[in-house]
Parts: structure tokens; C-alpha cells; sequence
């Protein structure tokens, strides 16, 4: 559905964004993060045709989106981070509008409008004018917008930004709905967010991709996926030994306190808790076990570790 190839954005010589590559099939939800200015409007707006690259290609079903721009952007549902609104117009009347624009014609006008209002939970204001809306609507007008051509990818540049967390989490599960029979391209820095929705997760910074996996498997990989503070008492080497055999154990690292007392750091897989196998172990051996904690790692975590300046 998407492919980008070296895409390279400079604004003078500032590089926002550079050499990033990546393919995205159809179907589901991949979640784009960054911190602030990592460049992930930059390259949406590239995606979506809007704004030329220094150098690289980008196409969408199976167009280029600079040189076949037209034919793209009918596969492309773009919900830009400032939606632009017509605050005067009515909700039915603006999208009427937005869809003659992209090119539904006809009968297909009030069908495609009657249809997204629906989707978005815009029915019962769609005679409002959209001034008047609350921010959590005016994003659902502006999702309904992104969607009123029929789009088979829908490109969402921070889509919750300035809504409450009710709002927030409204969207994510209208988000979650359009993710099935849509492809959905989502920037944000809420985290828990993307953990929640997307099967895939891209990480930038600096204009580079840092990262690109499944949530899961980010987690896992990373140096704290599920990291458990365990402080038991008794030769340090040969209590070391044997956490380090438990299933799902990654590695070991012990700390001592004294007068015997030792707290390990033990790194298990994401899916792992070790928890029970930990005080099964001590209480075998009968050494004392005084703190047992599990630390679960988050893409937060990951986004952290990965996104880190120093
Ligand atoms: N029109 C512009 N002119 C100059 N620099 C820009 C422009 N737009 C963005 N930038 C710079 O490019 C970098 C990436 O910005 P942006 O893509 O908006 O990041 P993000 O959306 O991840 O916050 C930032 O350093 C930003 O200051
Ligand atoms: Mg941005």
C-alpha cells in the first residue's frame, strides 16, 4: 500500500527528514512516533503529495505520489495535524463540499456523506454548524472528511492531540474500527496509544527510522522488557546461577546490598512472568526472599531507550 524508498527532506540544510525506507502492506494499523520534531509531519506531508522531497520516492497503491499525485491521492485519507475547518459551514454542508472536491459526483455525494457521518458518530450534529463543535467532534469532521472519497489508506497526523482523555479515547476506538477495513498510517507521541491499536510500530527521530516491529517484539527486545527486582539472601554467584537457568530468564545482574543479602536484576521476555518460578526456586533451596517485583516494560519504555540524547 505504501512504499517509500531514501525519502529525504531539507529544509535549507536542515535535515528534517533522511533517507527513511519502509513498505507498508494493506490492512491494519501502523503507529508513527517520534518526539516533536523527529519529522513525522514532514513525512506525511511527502506521503500525501503535499510537499516535495529533497530526494527518494514515495508511491501509494502503487502510484507515485509526486509524479502521479492525482491517481495517489484518491487511495490517500489525509487528516492533517491542524485540521483545517470552514467554521461557518454546517457539518453535512462542509463534508457535502469536501467530497465534490475530491471528485464524488452524483448521487454518490449523499450516499459517501450520509455514510461517514455515520461511521464518525457525526449524525446528530450534521446540521451544526462546525464552529460550534467541540475539539473531540471537530476531529471526528475531520476524520469524516479523510474518509468521504472512500480511501483505501488513511494517513492520521496526531489525531488525539489537544483532546481529553475521553475524547482521546473515543477516537482510538473509532481508529481501531476504520484500522479494519483500512489501511491506517498514525502519528503520535502517546504511546500507550499506538501499544493499544496498531500491529506495527515505526519509530523516527532525528529524520532516521529507529526502529520498525511489531509492539511486541519491540518490547521484547529491548534491554528492560520485563525487568523483575528480586532480593534474595544467600551465596551470590550460586543464586545468580540458578535465576539464570529459569525458562524465560534473560540475563542476570546482581547487586549487592550486604550481610548476605543480594538484589538481582533479572531480564525476562515481555510474555514472561517468572514471579512464581523465583520464589518456587528460593523456597527449595530455603533461601530467604524478602522483595519479588516485576517491572513491566512498555512501548514507552522502548520509545525511551530508543529516542534517548545522551
Ligand atoms: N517549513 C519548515 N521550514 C523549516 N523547518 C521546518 C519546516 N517544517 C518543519 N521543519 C523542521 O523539520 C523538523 C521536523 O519537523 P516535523 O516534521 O514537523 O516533526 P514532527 O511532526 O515529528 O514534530 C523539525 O526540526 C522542524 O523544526
Ligand atoms: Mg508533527
Amino acid at each position: 500500500m505504501i512504499e517509500v524508498n531514501e525519502l529525504t527532506k531539507r529544509y535549507g540544510r536542515h535535515p528534517a527528514v533522511s533517507g527513511i525506507s519502509f513498505r507498508v502492506e494493506q490492512g491494519g494499523i501502523v503507529g508513527f512516533l517520534g518526539p516533536n520534531g523527529a519529522g513525522k509531519t514532514t513525512t506525511l506531508r511527502m506521503l500525501t503529495g503535499y510537499l516535495p522531497p529533497t530526494s527518494g520516492t514515495a508511491s501509494v497503491a502503487g502510484y507515485d505520489v509526486f509524479r502521479d499525485s492525482i491517481a495517489a491521492r484518491r487511495s490517500i485519507g489525509y487528516m492533517p495535524e491542524n485540521v483545517p475547518l470552514y467554521g461557518e459551514m454546517r457539518v453535512r454542508e462542509y463534508l457535502n463540499f469536501r467530497a465534490r472536491i475530491k471528485g464524488v459526483t452524483g448521487g454518490d455525494v449523499r450516499r459517501r456523506v450520509g455514510d461517514v457521518l455515520e461511521t464518525c458518530g457525526l449524525t446528530g450534529v450534521r446540521r451544526k454548524m462546525i464552529k460550534t463543535l467541540s475539539k473531540g467532534y471537530r476531529q471526528r469532521v475531520g476524520l469524516a472528511d479523510a474518509l468521504v472519497h472512500d480511501p483505501g489508506l488513511l494517513i492520521l497526523d496526531e489525531p488525539t492531540n489537544g483532546l481529553d482523555p475521553t475524547q482521546i479515547r473515543q477516537i482510538r476506538e473509532l481508529i481501531r474500527r476504520l484500522g479494519e477495513h483500512h489501511t491506517v498510517m498514525i502519528s503520535t507521541h502517546i504511546l500507550s496509544e499506538v501499544q493499544m491499536v496498531a500491529g506495527r510500530v515505526i519509530i523516527i527521530d532525528e529524520g532516521r527510522i529507529k526502529a520498525d516491529d511489531t509492539p511486541a517484539n519491540l518490547i521484547d527486545e529491548m534491554r528492560a522488557a520485563g525487568r523483575l527486582q528480586v532480593e534474595i539472601q544467600g551465596d551470590g554467584e550460586v543464586v545468580a546461577g540458578a535465576l539464570g537457568r529459569l525458562n524465560g530468564v534473560k540475563k542476570v545482574v546482581p547487586d549487592v546490598l550486604g550481610g548476605d543479602w543480594c538484589r538481582y536484576l533479572v531480564w525476562v521476555a515481555s510474555d514472561g512472568d517468572v514471579r512464581e518460578q523465583v520464589a518456587d526456586l528460593a523456597a527449595r533451596h530455603g533461601w530467604p526472599l524478602r522483595s519479588l517485583f516485576l517491572h513491566q516494560a512498555t512501548l514507552e519504555d522502548v520509545f525511551v531507550e530508543l529516542t534517548r540524547k545522551d
